[in-house]
C-alpha cells in the first residue's frame, strides 16, 4: 500500500468557476483544501486589501492570511476587504486529512453468480474524495463505498484483487482485497421463519432460503437453528439440516423462546451467514 501527499504545504487553491457566496458581492468563493496541522498563507486577490474577516467577524489586517496550525475551528469563509469595505476576495477553507488506504472487505452472497465489495476510509478524510476501482467492480444504487462484480471465474488458482485508491485534494492511497471466490460465499439470512406449534411441547420451524441465493439445486444450502428463552443466557444450536423445516420437541410451559436461522453453503465453502431476525415462540403455562 502506498501513500503519497501531493502538497499540503502552503494549500492549494481550486478556483471553482462560477460559485458564488451568499454574499451580495458578486466574487467567486475560491475552496481551499489544507490539512489538518499544516501551516497555510493566503493572499488577497485584490486590491489594497486591509482588513481580513472570517465568517463576517473582523480576524486580523494585511496583504496575506497567515494560519500557522490549521484546525477544524478553523472552517469557515474567509473574506478580504479593501479600504471601502468592499470583497476583494472569499476563500472557504476546507480544513480535513489526506486519504489513508480504503480497507476493502469483499463477500459473495449469491454465489456463482457476483460479489460484493464495500470499503471505509478511516479516518474519515471530512474533504470530497473520489475512489477508482481497477476491476470491473459496478457501484451498487451510486453508492461510493459498495461496488458488484459479475462474471468471475470460479475455482481460480491466481485470487482476484480489487484495488481501490482514495483520492483527494490533499493525497492518494490505494487499499486492496484479494480473494479466491469460494472463500468469500457468505449467504444472507434465510427470511420469513414461522413457528407453528403442533402440541404444548414442540413446534414446527419453517424459513425461506435467501432470495439472493440464486440456486439452491445446483448449490444447496445446510441450515442451523438456534434457539434461547428468557433468563437463559446459552443457547442451543440444532442441525445442520438440509430441507428448511425442522420440529423442535422438548418445549416448556410458561417460557418464551426466541429462533433463529442460519444458512451456509452445503460443501463448507466460505462462510456461515448471519443469524436470521429472532422470532419467538411463547408456551402457555399449563
Ligand atoms: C494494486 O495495489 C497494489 C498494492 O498497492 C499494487 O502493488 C498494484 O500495482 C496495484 N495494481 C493495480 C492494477 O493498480
Ligand atoms: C497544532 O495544534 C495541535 C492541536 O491543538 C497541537 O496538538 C499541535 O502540537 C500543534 N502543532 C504545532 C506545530 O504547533
Ligand atoms: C464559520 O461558520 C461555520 C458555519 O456556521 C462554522 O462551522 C465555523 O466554525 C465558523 N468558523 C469560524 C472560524 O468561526
Ligand atoms: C415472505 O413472506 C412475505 C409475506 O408473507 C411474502 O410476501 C414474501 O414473498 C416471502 N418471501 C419469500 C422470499 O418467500
Amino acid at each position: 500500500m502506498s501513500k503519497q501527499c501531493y502538497g499540503i504545504f502552503f494549500g492549494i487553491l481550486l478556483t471553482i468557476a462560477g460559485v458564488f457566496g451568499q454574499d451580495t458581492s458578486a466574487q467567486p468563493v475560491r475552496d481551499l483544501y489544507v490539512a489538518v496541522g499544516s501551516e497555510v498563507n493566503i493572499p488577497c486577490f485584490g486590491g489594497e486589501e486591509l482588513e481580513w474577516r472570517v465568517n463576517r467577524s473582523a480576524l486580523t489586517t494585511g496583504p496575506v492570511l497567515h494560519l500557522r496550525n490549521v484546525s477544524l475551528e478553523d472552517t469557515g469563509v474567509y473574506t478580504c476587504h479593501g479600504l471601502n469595505g468592499d470583497i476583494s476576495d472569499q476563500i472557504s477553507l476546507h480544513p480535513g486529512y489526506a486519504p489513508s488506504p480504503p480497507v476493502v472487505h469483499c463477500w459473495a452472497p449469491s454465489y456463482p453468480q457476483k460479489a460484493f465489495c464495500s470499503w471505509v476510509q478511516k479516518p474519515d478524510t471530512l474533504l470530497p474524495t473520489q475512489y477508482l476501482k481497477t476491476y470491473p467492480c459496478i457501484s451498487v444504487m451510486g453508492s461510493d463505498s459498495l461496488c458488484e462484480m459479475s462474471k468471475l471465474q470460479l475455482f481460480t488458482l491466481q485470487p482476484h484483487i480489487l484495488n481501490i485508491t482514495a483520492i483527494n485534494a490533499l493525497g492518494t492511497a490505494t487499499g486492496f482485497m484479494q480473494f479466491i471466490l469460494e472463500d468469500i460465499v457468505k449467504p444472507d439470512p434465510p427470511v420469513n421463519l414461522t413457528i407453528t406449534a403442533s402440541s404444548a411441547k414442540r413446534a414446527t420451524v419453517e424459513w425461506t432460503p435467501p432470495p439472493s441465493w440464486p440456486d439452491t439445486v445446483h448449490f444447496p444450502l445446510k441450515y442451523t437453528v438456534r434457539y434461547y428463552w428468557d433468563q437463559q443466557q446459552t443457547d442451543h444450536t440444532l442441525g445442520p439440516y438440509e430441507l428448511p423445516r425442522i420440529t423442535i420437541t422438548g418445549l416448556r410451559s410458561g417460557r418464551t423462546y426466541k429462533i433463529q436461522v442460519s444458512a451456509e453453503d452445503l460443501l463448507d465453502q466460505g462462510s456461515r451467514s448471519e443469524w436470521s431476525d429472532p422470532v419467538s415462540l411463547a408456551v402457555p403455562s399449563s
